[in-house]
């Protein structure tokens, strides 16, 4: 993980190795924080972030929902991102915002604990390999459910949240396969450990929908404008999990894995990436690097800090 020098923390640019935080931090012991995944890619007119107001705006939401306010004003977050880009020097990087419970009272009631921030980058290539997003993956299906909205929030992106994916994930790694595909509370397919999916069968592109327990994910919602704008018909309806062996094609779909095709499911071959799925990633890939002037309004530019 090749990681930038400093990182932004509560208002300040300080360095990596003294952004710290006291161990009785509230999210450290109960999980209560909230964060992003989102990416910049170099473009020709510069690095760009992709989608960053809607990343931001979900932060946001996911702080709502845990009764949490933003402790800076999304556009503080925003130029503090740039910034840090900025001065990482990376040309493409991940980009982590957290924001968290910190060290106060050690009840389960938070709500009296201060809420603090921060902003991580760091160069990161293909989260399920290059080979996986050009030859596609295995999945398995796991045994362990997604959250649903009776105990938890599907919808908000918060960190105790993740135990459900990471148990999924390392179920799936240590049976041998390298990604898990999580059903919903009602047996129905949910989405990856950390990707939404998408089936396609007959020339018809299915995705569960939000009410499936799915994270409302932000490559979701621009692959299935793609797709839609390509011409394809594109359904939100609840997928059995049969229907993922018996596709044409399925692929997922996040900021870290971008758009990787499956090729397998529980040991039953789906095939090599179909045809549908190389033409959305090819558009896909080329909105994410600036190459498509149609998603331009996608594209959050890190402004260039001027010499003087
Ligand atoms: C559980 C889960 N589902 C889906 C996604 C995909 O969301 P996005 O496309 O906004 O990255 C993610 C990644 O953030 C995730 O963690």
């Amino acid at each position: 993980m090749n990681t930038a020098d400093l990182i932004w923390l509560n208002g300040e640019f300080v360095a990596w190795e003294d952004a710290k935080v006291h161990v009785l931090t509230h999210a450290l012991h109960y999980g209560t924080g909230v964060f992003e995944g989102i990416r910049a890619y170099e473009t020709e007119g510069g690095t760009a972030v992709f989608r960053h107001q809607d990343h931001l705006n979900r932060l946001e939401n996911s702080a709502k929902l845990y009764y949490m306010d933003l402790p800076f004003t999304k556009e503080q977050i925003r130029e503090a991102t740039h910034e840090l880009i900025a001065r990482s020097g990376f040309k493409s990087c991940y980009i982590r915002p957290l924001v968290w419970r910190g060290y106060g009272p050690m009840g389960l009631n938070p709500l009296e604990n201060p809420v603090e921030a921060m902003v991580a980058v760091w160069e990161w290539g293909a989260y399920l390999g290059e080979e996986g997003q050009q030859n596609g993956v295995r999945a398995r299906v796991s045994s362990y459910r997604r959250i649903s909205s009776d105990s938890l929030i599907p919808h908000a992106k918060a960190s105790g949240q993740y135990l459900n994916s990471v148990l999924a994930k390392i179920e799936s790694l240590k049976s041998g396969y390298e990604e898990a595909i999580l059903l919903d509370d009602q047996g129905h397919v949910c989405e990856g450990s950390g990707e939404n999916i998408f089936v396609v069968k007959n020339d018809v592109i299915h995705t569960p929908p939000q009410t499936a327990g799915i994270l409302d994910g932000i490559n979701r919602k621009t692959c299935m404008q793609i797709a839609r704008d390509l011409g394809y018909e594109l359904v939100e309806r609840d997928v059995a999990r049969a229907e993922l062996a018996l596709a044409d094609e399925v692929f997922l779909t996040g900021t870290a894995c971008e758009l990787t095709p499956l090729r397998e499911i529980d040991d039953i071959e789906i095939g090599p990436p179909g045809p549908i799925t190389r033409e959305i990633q090819r558009v896909f890939d080329d909105a994410l690097r600036g190459r498509a002037p149609q998603y331009a309004e996608w594209l959050d530019l890190v402004p260039v800090p001027s010499k003087a």
